[in-house]
């Protein structure tokens, strides 16, 4: 006779295994990503390989979309900074939409941070003419369509960062150094305010992207401790494959010194968030305002889709579905918010209330 336990684990194995031909990158959730046999014969390094393998395909066979200084160092350093990215006169009314803005939007902790977002869909562009214009102009499109190696159109959001606004008194886990994965993909900021150490910049490894022999054994040695036993795993560390990385770590990995992104308001940055990264410390209920975006695909497809638009359209029904369930989840065990009203958009102090319940698994990758 087979315990309920066991049934319900031994069900599971198909999609797990499907699992492990996608994004899935959970050690904790997927039995077979999380198996330490599998991974002392190196399924995580062999996942990690393919996949970087791959992205640089697709990044070579997408070249006419960046220019050669452009995919230089993007491949390089793992980001581009592109200052003044779009005329003074268009930025400043985007600003002004932006901060105009006063319809609903959702609220989520991450530790001591509380993030804002609005998803910016089809139907939300509709009513704000300046983000339609940045969402799609061509010079943004073709640079996210080359990083991304997928030629995917990203999701866009407006997303506001508000530092120490919520009384969790967990530290915000997107202060620590981290991989958000294990494979390359992509996420870009359209900063809206001036950034420096007062609101948190965004602090990357430049070139710890780019897989060395000294990564591989670390990653190595992260799998295995990340797919022991659940009474073994260290605490206070995430195992769901955003691997974090402590001093040490970094110093092992020998990739140099940490560059912190301060830049002025109307600055583009695309980075591969394979890298070594972390938020940047802020001052308490300072603000950081940006248009966010991803484009997160199945890192095994060697292939990019030939039709961006269409995927996009595919890509924000079946994203908008799965959000809107999510936040009802989330927003019924207290831990996300809708509100209305806009965003925090100034620096504030008691100006934002607090959410009270904490999420149990706080988002882990942006
Ligand atoms: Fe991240």
């Amino acid at each position: 006779m087979i315990s309920p336990n066991l049934a319900k684990s031994l069900s599971s194995l198909p999609l797990a295994l499907i699992k492990v031909f996608t994004w899935d990158k959970s050690f904790k959730n997927n039995p077979i990503i999380g198996n330490r046999l599998l991974n002392r014969f190196g399924l995580h390094i062999a996942r990690m390989a393919i996949s970087h393998l791959f992205f640089n395909f697709r990044l070579y066979l997408l070249a006419p979309l960046a220019k050669a200084e452009q995919r230089r160092h993007f491949r390089r350093h793992g980001y581009l900074k592109i200052e003044n990215f779009l005329p003074p006169e268009r930025f400043a009314q985007l600003k002004t939409e932006i901060e105009q803005f006063d319809g609903e939007i959702r609220e989520e902790t991450e530790g001591s941070t509380i993030t804002q977002r609005l998803y910016l869909t089809e139907s939300a562009l509709a009513d704000l003419p300046q983000c339609k214009a940045f969402c799609t102009d061509s010079k943004l499109l073709k640079l996210l369509r080359y990083t991304s190696s997928k030629n995917r159109i990203p999701f866009f959001h407006l997303e506001n960062i508000v530092h120490h606004a919520s009384k969790s008194k967990q530290a915000d886990p997107q202060k620590d150094f981290h991989t958000d994965t294990f494979h390359p993909c992509v996420k870009a900021w359209l900063y809206v305010d001036d950034v420096s150490d007062r609101n948190g910049p965004f602090i990357v490894v430049p070139g710890s992207h780019r897989l060395t022999w000294k990564r591989i054994k670390w990653e190595y040695r992260q799998s295995l401790i990340a797919s022991q036993g659940k009474t073994e795993r260290p605490k206070g560390r995430y195992w769901d494959g955003s691997f974090r990385v402590t001093e040490r770590d970094a110093e092992e990995l020998d990739y140099g010194p940490p560059v912190a992104m301060k830049v002025p308001a109307n600055t583009l940055l695309v980075a591969n968030v394979h890298a070594i990264h972390r938020r940047g410390d802020a001052t308490p209920g300072a603000t950081r305002m940006t248009v966010w975006m991803q484009a997160r695909d199945n890192p095994f497809n060697p292939l990019f889709s030939p039709f961006p638009q269409l995927t996009a359209r595919v890509f924000e029904f079946v994203w908008k579905e799965y959000m809107a369930k999510r936040t009802a989840m989330q927003v019924k065990r207290g831990a996300w918010r809708t509100v209305t009203g806009g965003f925090s958009t100034r620096s504030l102090s008691a100006e934002i209330s607090p959410i009270g319940a904490q999420q149990k698994n706080p988002a882990n990758d942006s």
